[in-house]
């Protein structure tokens, strides 16, 4: 092909004469073409059902369907029933405290709301998706803060958080904000595994609100957090319009009080299932014995 031919292709503008290395192979160019087609595609598509997401979002909160909405819930590990029979409703903006001594399916609870462990019997729906079939669709409205930090250990918390930043295409200054209002910004560049567990905690909490979630799902939120540190959460996990929450507790007196719904779980079943109001702390502490 001639140079006069090739300054037409794609990618071809500014080819010196000459400069026979840096001119494109048509074969290349047609390639490229075809890469970049496929990109355009995938991003149409990512953003059409990003659309038709929150398209669901909004009819689920004008129909005022549940945000959470779990009918006989069983799941198990192997032989083990971690869960069976659980069923519970929660409407957007609302909390739900989730109580029962170590074992009794409240983390496996929270694993299933989250997409990540699927549902062995009953239906779940989340945010008017439901689980497993349409979890792609809400996973991103989702905000999990666990045992475990889901963090690199060997990457610093801003290098940790600008990534997830990027999988959410949440603005990189909100990870700079998020370190500060955590007090985190002095430490923010050194390697994750060389923090403390409450700095470790604090990052923990930043990655899990990122991306301003609706669903949040709190295991254990404040464990390892000094008091100062608790009052710096309080924003960003605490009740706020439009933000629904599950918590997994141990603390009676501290979950009670922001619970709207308490939920007792004993050996994978529903012991208590009731409005803040008619619950006592003894009940709880009851749940323990
Ligand atoms: N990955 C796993 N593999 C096998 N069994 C598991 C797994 N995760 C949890 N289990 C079992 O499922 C049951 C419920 O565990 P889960 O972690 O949900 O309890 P929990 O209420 O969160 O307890 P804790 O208060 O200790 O956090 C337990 O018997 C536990 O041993
Ligand atoms: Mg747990």
């Amino acid at each position: 092909m001639g140079q006069e031919h090739a300054a037409h292709l794609p990618g071809s503008k500014g080819v010196l004469r000459g400069d026979r290395q840096r001119r494109p192979r048509p074969d290349r160019a047609a390639a490229g073409a075809r890469e970049r087609r496929r990109q355009r595609r995938g991003r149409r598509a990512r953003a059409d059902r990003a659309r038709a997401a929150r398209a669901d979002g909004a009819a689920h909160e004008s129909l005022n369907v549940p945000v959470v909405q779990v009918e006989g819930l069983a799941r198990r590990y192997g032989e083990r029933e971690a869960l069976s029979d659980v069923s519970l409703r929660l409407q957007s903006g609302q909390t739900l405290v989730v109580f029962g001594p170590n074992g009794a399916g409240k983390t496996t609870l929270l694993r299933v709301l989250a997409t990540l462990l699927r549902p062995h019997a009953g239906s779940v729906e989340v945010l008017g998706a439901p689980l497993p079939q349409q979890a792609w669709s809400v996973r991103g409205r989702i905000g999990l803060l666990g045992h475990e930090p889901l963090l690199y250990r060997e990457l610093t918390a801003r290098e940790n958080l600008r990534f997830h930043a990027r999988l959410h295409r949440v603005k990189l200054s909100r990870v700079d904000e998020l370190l500060e209002r955590l007090g985190l910004d002095g430490r923010a560049d050194e390697p994750l595994r060389t923090l403390s567990r409450g700095m470790v905690q604090r990052a923990a909490v930043a990655r899990a609100v990122l991306h301003e979630p609706e669903l949040l799902l709190l295991d254990e939120p404040r464990a390892n957090l000094d008091p100062a540190a608790i009052e710096l959460v309080e924003p960003l996990i605490g009740p706020a319009p439009g933000r629904t929450r599950v918590i997994c507790s141990h603390d009676p007196h501290g979950g009670i009080s922001e619970a709207d719904q308490v939920l007792g779980l004993r050996a994978g079943c529903v012991a208590l299932l009731r409005e803040r109001a008619r619950v006592s702390v003894e009940e709880i502490a009851g749940l323990y014995r």
